[in-house]
């Protein structure tokens, strides 16, 4: 198989027409942010106002998430943003099994891509690719090791909204990422020189 770019990615991901969300949607939102992101968060699908925009997180879950964000001192820009399933299902409804298979070509090339360090999975879909039988009450926050990557699985902001009391778990789980990106990136160090000293945090 040909191996695409991200532009070409994304560009497939505008015209697609692989599942019947292509039928709803007003614009599939393929992602956005910086190519060689450190930390790459994956959502769930385009809701209302991304549907409009073509673009992911810019709805009252995006105002959280960028909040998180600022927290943390990273802007959007120094991220890359995407979500399991591009198109927006109707009525915001749960993406089906089929609609997230016929999808799940773009979230591997879009990972293979940007290669970083660390996946944050925003909510359960997200979540399900790693970690099929978990509960995220029991893993947020916690870093696991996929091969080069780490993921950190996280609720998703929108739960914050709904549940007041999961903003305080979400921002403490978001303090997390710096020591967690410095961590993988002391231990690339430690490759190119193994004679340094590393202290292992996870
Ligand atoms: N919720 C998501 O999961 N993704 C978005 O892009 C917006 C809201
Ligand atoms: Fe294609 Fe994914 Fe949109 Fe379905 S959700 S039409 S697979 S881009």
């Amino acid at each position: 198989m040909i191996e695409l770019t991200m532009a070409e990615v994304e560009d497939q991901i505008r015209g697609c027409k692989l599942c019947d969300l292509s039928r709803t949607r007003t614009n599939a939102v393929p992602g956005e942010g910086s190519r060689s992101a450190e930390i790459m968060f994956i959502g769930e699908a385009p809701g209302f106002h991304e549907d409009r925009n073509g673009e992911p997180f810019v709805g009252a879950a995006g105002k959280f998430l960028n909040e998180m964000l600022e927290s943390i001192d990273l802007d959007r820009s120094s991220v890359y943003i995407t979500n399991v399933v591009k198109c927006r299902p109707p009525g915001n409804r749960d993406p089906l099994p089929d609609e997230i298979a016929a999808c799940s070509t773009y979230i591997d090339r879009q990972i293979e891509l940007i290669n970083p360090k660390v996946v944050v999975t925003l909510g359960r879909f997200s979540m399900s690719r790693w970690f099929p039988k978990e509960r995220i009450s029991r893993i947020h926050g916690r870093p696991q090791r996929f091969g080069d990557i780490t993921v950190v699985p996280m609720y998703h902001p929108a739960a914050a909204l709904h549940q007041g009391s999961l903003r305080a778990t979400i921002e403490a789980d978001m303090k997390k990422l710096p020591q967690i990106v410095a961590q993988m990136q002391a231990e690339e160090d430690e490759r190119e020189d193994p004679d340094s000293e590393q202290m292992r945090l996870f």
